[in-house]
Formats: structure tokens, sequence, C-alpha cells
């Protein structure tokens, strides 16, 4: 079919949409919604005479001239009968148990349209509202999809009323600051962690702290450290913890609010975002961490979970650390990552927007990223496993690919490529991603600069091996698989031939050299304010739409081209 993906955002859902389209054979183009002007829509439409118009992520209404005369769906992630633009915002809110996810058709009220299909899932205690969005949230999205593309494609199927289906709709109104707000006083820990958890990553929770006012992002629970509610008590790897009524928490992030005339808030680790406004608190030694190793046997697991898989130069330092420590254990797999969530997105831009000088702070977090990255190349005593539960991107991607294998879960996309960013990319790619998928499809990939899911990246050889997984049981999953590794006969003949193989690389062409070239390239771009870069961060980090079009989703074949794919 010819699909026609219209959205705020080419985000996550999105791609994962789009690549599951795409591998079924399906010709699919995407247009951005550029509200308030909704001709380009119309124009994409004409253009692409889509058999069916499809929504994954859409803020704004499809213009009522589109969906009567063509079959537009629109995915919404809650139940049949839920309605509004805060469904899984009140879904944590309210700690459902159970959550869905429906496809309906574009009507003139929102989301009150037919039912094409719908998928109920799991809400696991403790989840985040992005996280949840990008797992549970994302695999019943897209079986629904799948189904209704099905229904649409049999031409006869007819959808069902919701009043069939449920007794009465309930639009619920956007859950606002006032509806979030956290009384330190009166909360205890698991009201704290409901409040935060159903504001992260965005909105955050707008509350003060240390005299100023602040969203707060994510929150984690902490069993020891108490003090009077309200109170820091303690940072640990960036973080805050604050004491509630009954307990603490930590708080990983936070964005300052934004002042009238002022530039917005970035969001920033807590620490850094504090600055001179933190009080002298102790650095705690154990409670919540972003990087933590465990291990089993002959298997040792390095999990480590960044918010929005980004990893700041000191995040890299102390993983690099952390990956020296795992390596001085007897162990023969080492696996890498096999959380929730993203794996890594590559270096962090809101801390670089933020630095005093983001040139040398961009330098400085490449060079960390760099440094991990060959610590896992030149690892030779053992196997090494990158395990991606979510998604990756950018030299996050390339990170994973220095493992010797990487495992991924059935949902995850991977965005292999820099260009967006304006980066020529670093990470050894040029030394990892060719030996992977060769030359040629490293050229597209870089320069197509479009998502790839789990099943193509396995096709092309990104990928070892596909975990047919939820998130919620894929660190399990993971651990079992590693053990069967580490108990393969060929495992101890495979680790004893990686030192060879690695000299005869070197021999060829020394790692130094791959680093030396990307960095030269990366060094020009960094130290050039005209450079495409520094622009493209500051809109990045700043959640500016684009616009138009991006220029790769206006590449995508369109009708008539069919022969293009
Ligand atoms: N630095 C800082 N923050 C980052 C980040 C990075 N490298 N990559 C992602 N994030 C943050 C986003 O700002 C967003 O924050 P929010 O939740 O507060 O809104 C969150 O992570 C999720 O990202 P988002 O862009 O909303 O997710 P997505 O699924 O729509 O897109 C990517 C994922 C990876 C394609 C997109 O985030 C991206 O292009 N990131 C930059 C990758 C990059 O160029 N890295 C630098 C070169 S190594």
């Amino acid at each position: 079919m010819r699909i026609l993906l219209v959205a705020s955002a080419f985000n996550s859902l999105t791609q994962r949409v789009f690549v599951e389209l795409r591998d079924r054979g399906h010709l699919v183009g995407v247009q951005l919604a550029q509200a308030p002007d909704d001709d380009a829509l119309r124009a994409a439409v004409r253009r692409h005479a889509p058999d069916l118009t499809l929504a994954p992520m859409l803020k704004s209404a499809i213009p009522a001239d589109l969906w009567t005369a063509h079959t537009c769906l629109i995915v919404h992630p809650g139940p049949v009968g839920d309605r509004g633009p805060s469904s899984l915002d009140w879904a944590l809110h309210e700690d459902a148990e159970r959550w869905g996810v429906t496809v309906l058709q574009a009507d003139a009220v929102m989301d009150a349209g037919d039912v094409w299909a719908t998928v109920p899932c799991a809400v696991p205690a403790g989840v985040a509202k992005s996280d949840l969005y990008r797992g549970e949230i994302s695999d019943a999205a897209v079986e629904a999809v799948l189904l209704a593309v099905d229904r649409v494609a049999s031409g006869t199927y007819a959808p069902q009323r919701q009043a069939g289906l449920v007794p009465a709709g309930r639009t619920r109104p956007y859950l606002d600051q006032s509806l979030r707000r956290i009384d330190w006083r009166r909360d205890g820990t698991a009201a704290v962690l409901r409040a935060l958890r159903a504001a992260d990553s965005q909105p955050g929770v707008l509350d003060e702290l240390c005299g100023a006012q602040w969203f707060l992002h994510g929150g984690h629970p902490e069993d020891r450290l108490r003090g009077r509610p309200g109170e820091l008590l303690a940072t640990r790897a960036g973080a805050v913890c604050r004491a509630t009524a009954d307990g603490a928490v930590w708080i990983p992030e936070l964005r300052a609010r934004r002042r009238p005339g002022g530039p917005p808030g970035v969001k920033l680790p807590a620490v850094t975002a504090l600055g001179g406004l933190l009080p002298d608190l102790p650095e705690a030694a154990d409670g919540w961490t972003d990087i933590d190793y465990r291990e089993d046997g002959p298997v040792g697991v390095l999990r480590f979970a960044f918010p929005g898989g980004a990893m700041s130069t000191d995040q890299c330092r102390r993983l690099l650390a952390a990956y020296r420590l795992a390596c001085a254990r007897p162990t023969s797999v080492l696996v890498l990552g096999g959380g929730r969530d993203f794996f890594s997105n590559g270096i962090h831009l809101n801390v670089i927007e933020a630095a005093a000088d983001p040139a040398a702070e961009s330098w400085a977090n490449i060079q960390a990223m760099d440094d991990l990255v060959e610590a896992v190349l030149t690892t030779t005593d053992r196997l090494t496993v990158a395990a991606l539960g979510g998604n990756a991107a950018a030299g996050g991607a390339m990170l994973a690919l220095a493992a010797d294998e990487v495992w991924c879960r059935a949902g995850v996309v991977l965005n292999p490529h820099y260009r967006l960013m304006g980066l020529y990319g670093s990470e050894y790619w040029t030394y990892t991603l060719p030996r992977r998928v060769g030359p040629a499809a490293a050229r597209r990939l870089t320069e197509e600069a479009l998502p790839v899911g789990a099943a193509g990246a396995q096709r092309l050889g990104l990928v070892d091996r596909i975990v047919e997984s939820g998130p919620a049981d894929f660190a399990g999953d993971v651990r079992a698989l590693a053990a069967r590794l580490a108990a393969l006969p060929t495992t101890p003949q495979r680790i004893g031939e990686k030192k060879a193989r690695l000299e005869r690389d070197a021999a060829d062409r020394p790692l130094a050299a791959y680093r030396e070239d990307e960095l030269a390239r990366m060094h020009a771009i960094f130290f050039d304010p005209q450079a495409p870069y520094h622009a493209l961060r500051r809109a990045f980090v700043h959640k500016e739409r684009p616009t138009r079009n991006p220029a790769q989703l206006d590449a995508l074949p369109r009708a008539g081209s069919v022969g293009d794919r």
C-alpha cells in the first residue's frame, strides 16, 4: 500500500512505524505537520496519493477536507474511550496497571472516531512515561497499526463505533503543572515518584529548589537516606537526593524555568544545573546510580542508563572506569547495556550547549566517548556483547558496534548516522561500520540518514541477534543468552582469536589512524563557529520545530517510483 505518515515530529514511534511498514513492502512517505499551515500536508497527500494516511504521533488535527476525502487513521496512546492530549501522563498519574493503544479513524471530535484496532499493554511498576512510550506502548502501537493496515487493505473491514465498545468516552484535560505539584512536606516517596514519572521526560514537575524555579526530571527511590522533607541530602552521579515526607528520592536532571525574555531552559544533570546554588552535600557511596555492574559466574553485565541516552564527558569517563573494573573480573562474556529504553544517543548535546565553551566541551566529550569505544575495541580477553533494549543513534549506535556481538530487542530502531547534526562522526565508525556492513551500505546508511529497524539491521549485518522480548523481560533474557554464550564450546576459541584479529586489522591500518582522521574532521567542525553543527545543535537542544519537511524525508521514494525502494 501507499501509506503517508503524518506526524508532529519524526519521533521514536513514527520512526518505528516507518521501518515496520517499509519492512513489509509498503511504500511509505513522511510529512511533518507544520501547523498552523496545513497546505504542506495537502500538497504531500496530492504528491504521494496515499491509500492510507496514518498519524503515529500528531499533536494537531488533520484538516477535515483530508479526512473526509481519504482514509486517515490516528494512533492514540490509550485504550478505547480514552481521549485527550495527556493519556500516558494520566495513566501513570493514576497508577494504571494496564493501558493500551487504539487506532482510530480521524473525526471531527478528537479521539472519538471509529476504532480500526486496539491492543492492550502492561504498565510495569516504576516505569517513567517516555520509557513506557518507547517500550510497551511502541510495541502495542505497532501491533495495532499492522492490524489496522491489514484491515484497510482487506477493503471489507468495517471499523467499530466507540459507543459499541465502551459505554462512554472520557476526555481528560491536559495534565498541567497545577495537577502535578509536589507538596514535599506531605507527600511520601510513592506519591512523589508517581508525579515525577508521569512527567518524565517531559514536561517535568515545576518546583522550587535552592531559591530558584526548576522543572524536575526523572525520579528514583532512595532506601536509606532520610532528612527534613524537601531538604537536599546528597549527590550521586550528577543527581540530587531529596527528602520526602517518609523517605527520599533521587532526581537526576533539572531544567531552569524560562524567565520572561530569557533563553529557554536546558535540561541538565541536576548537579550541573544547580552549579553554585548547590549547598555543600556529601557524595553518596550507594543508592541509585546510572551505572551498575553485576556478575553471574562467567558473565558480567555492565548496565548503564542515561536520560535521553545522552552521554556527557563525565558519564563517558565514569562508564569507562566501570568498564575497566569489569574487565579486571574473571568473566568470559561482558555485556554492555541490557536495560530498557535508550542504549545511547552519543555525546550530550545539552551539556555541550550549556557549557561556557561549547566547542571545547564537544571536543572533550568526543574524546571521552572515543576512549570508551577504544577500550571496548581493544578488549581481547573476553567476548563483549552490546545489548540494546532500546534505541541507539549517532555515536551511541557506533558504540554498540565496537562490541563483538550486537544484540537488540525486536522493537529497537537504530540511527547509525551523524549527518543530521552536521557531524562527520567519530567513535571509530570508519573502522567498525564498513567492517560490519561493507563500504557501500556504510555509505548509504550515513548519507541517507534514515532509521533502521531491528530486522533490517540484522539483514545488513549491523545486528547479530534479535531478542524477541518485551521491554520488561529483556534484561533477564539477555542474562540467560549471555550465560549460554559463555558455555558454548566455541567461545574460548573465539576469545583466543580476538588478539590476532585485532593485530591483523592494525597491520592494515592502526586503530589510532581511524581515530586521528575522524577527530581531525570533528575538530574542524567543532571549532568553526560557522559550521552547521552549532546551529543544528542549538535547534535540537531548544526543541525548535523544523519549518519544512526534513530533506531526508522529502527524498523518500514517492508514488510511481515503487521500484526505488
Ligand atoms: N544529547 C542530549 N539529549 C539528547 C540526545 C543527545 N545526544 N539525544 C537525545 N536526547 C534527548 C532529547 O533531547 C529528548 O529529550 P526530552 O525527552 O527531554 O525531550 C530525549 O533525549 C529523547 O529524544 P527525542 O529526540 O525526543 O527522541 P526521538 O526518539 O524522537 O529521537 C534521536 C531520537 C536519537 C533520533 C534524536 O534524539 C537525535 O537525533 N539525537 C541526537 C543524536 C546525535 O546527533 N548525537 C550527537 C552525535 S554523537
